[in-house]
């Protein structure tokens, strides 16, 4: 029996799954590393960090399947996406930390852009201006970073998402590449053509030496340091939309995670959002070029965290579910969860968090209560949009992601929505994603045979939509929370 490794290196932690040739999970190892804030707004990673918790979870994953490196067919890499690293070729070693997605440090460039290029950069793209894509973060290290200049000059300057990171520091021969998922979130990235947008490149003043060869999401790459080779590589969002097989058009699935991430299978055309969607690439494997459109949500999984060490007003985040069931309904509280601005449809980095229609009778149980309608909320408003800019109508949400355990959220989402809300039995349906791909290019299945794999374990089917009203009044509450930053 052979194995895949499947590689998450995620926005909180890194992880290493072990699936068998029937996808069954046999092992696997976490690894939360240091979030680091310099200052309001700025998010960073240790780049080193990152890699040594990729290795120790590869590692420890091995162990626990009591399994060695012989027995690995392919490893699957996924990954927070935007991410960026720069390093230097002559030393491998990183020149800044790791400027986050969540970063806001460039959101006075992001505002520029938004005024005078929104369109060249959304034609061209399929994104819009926002400090969130790793353009502009590759910019400010060329600006304020002398290292990342200096190597620049040099000629041995190197940028990479988290995925080429991972991949130079894990072949031999140091192969610097990216798969087509991962650039299309970079802005440099030309959705029409597949290949890195010369106009953009010269825009932000990057050079193509600098940027990662882009390859297939499911390809052969030379062996990794460990023997297997490497053969998957997708962003985690889009590896998530893979994992839940949503190969038709018009398939949909959102992630919980530290944000939500929901992206249909638009097939093989791009289309392009007029109201604030984004447009990506889902995966491209040989000649099978697959978009999806997108709508990005910053903060919500996040949100139950600051609910427990932020306000403290629960102890775990399965209590939200206990608290939001002992009251009838929000007693009138909303909220705006907007904690590092909001992304679509709105793109305000200014945007900050709001909590409105306290009276004297308000409890934490109607905070908790109004968090998770904001959850719900976010995602029926891009879906509506979704439709709209599709002309596609959704009847089903495949959900995965840590928060999707939360049954009341997940009942509360298909009453929402008015549609049934599937959520499968696997639920590292990322780490999934990545491993399918892995599997895919070795042999191991064919896409027919991973079309019947999903199994739902729980599927939520509303009776009729509720809670219309609520939701109009929640959509006052976010207009509130717009703009408020300085
Ligand atoms: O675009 C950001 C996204 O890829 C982050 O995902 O799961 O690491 O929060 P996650």
């Amino acid at each position: 029996m052979g194995y895949i490794l499947a590689i998450d290196q995620g926005t909180s932690s890194s992880r290493a799954i072990i699936f068998d040739e029937d996808l069954y999970q046999v092992a696997s190892a976490q690894k939360p590393f240091k979030q680091i804030y310099p200052k309001p707004g700025w998010v960073e990673h240790d780049p080193n960090e990152i890699v040594l918790s990729v290795m120790s979870c590869v590692e420890k994953a091995i162990q626990d399947a009591k399994i060695s490196f012989k027995d690995i067919e392919a490893i699957g890499i996924t990954n927070q996406r935007e991410t960026i690293v720069a390093w230097d070729a002559e030393t491998g070693k990183a020149l800044y930390n790791a400027i986050v997605w969540q970063c806001r440090r460039t959101a006075d460039r992001a505002k520029e852009l938004e005024r005078q290029y929104r369109n060249f950069i959304h034609s061209k793209t399929g994104l819009l201006p926002d400090p969130y894509f790793s353009a502009t973060k590759m910019e400010w290290m060329l600006r304020n970073v002398p290292e990342v200049r200096k190597a620049a000059k040099k000629g041995t300057l190197r940028f990479g998402t988290i995925d080429s990171w991972l991949i130079w520091n894990l072949t031999p021969d140091r192969q610097h590449v990216t798969d087509h998922s991962n650039a299309s979130r970079t802005m440099l990235y030309n959705l029409n053509e597949l290949k890195w947008d010369e106009e953009l490149l010269e825009f932000f003043g990057i050079e193509k030496e600098f940027l990662p060869k882009v390859v297939d999401s499911s390809k052969l790459l030379i062996r990794s340091v460990y023997g297997p080779v490497i053969s998957g590589i997708a962003g985690d969002q889009q590896a998530s939309l893979f994992g839940q097989t949503a190969f038709n058009v018009g398939d949909v699935k959102c992630t919980y995670g530290t944000g939500s991430f929901i992206l249909m299978n638009t097939g093989d055309k791009p289309r392009f959002s007029r109201e604030g969607l984004l447009t990506t690439v889902g995966w491209k494997i040989n000649d099978e070029i697959v978009y999806a459109i997108e709508g990005s949500i910053f903060t919500t999984g996040a949100l139950i965290n600051w609910l427990k060490d932020g306000l403290q007003i629960i102890s775990t985040p399965e209590e939200t579910e206990l608290l939001a069931t002992s009251v009838e309904d929000n007693g009138g509280v909303y909220f705006s969860g907007a904690l590092a601005g909001l992304g679509a449809p709105y793109w305000d980095s200014k945007a900050r968090g709001l909590i409105i229609g306290l009276t004297r009778g308000a409890t934490r149980a109607h905070i908790v209560r109004a968090v998770l309608e904001y959850i719900a909320f976010r995602t029926k408003e891009i879906l509506e949009i979704m439709e709209r800019d599709t002309g596609i109508k959704v009847n089903r949400l495949l959900v995965d992601g840590g928060v999707t355990r939360n049954n009341f959220l997940m009942e509360l989402q298909s009453k929402v929505l008015g549609v049934t809300v599937d959520r499968p039995i696997v639920k590292e349906t990322t780490a999934l994603g990545a491993a399918m791909l892995a599997g895919l290019a070795v042999g191991l299945w064919d896409k027919e045979t991973l079309a019947g794999i999903r199994k739902s374990e729980v599927v939520f089917t509303p009776t009729r939509k509720e809670l219309e009203d609520e939701y109009k009044k929640w959509k006052e509450a976010i207009k509130r929370s717009m703009n408020w930053a300085e």
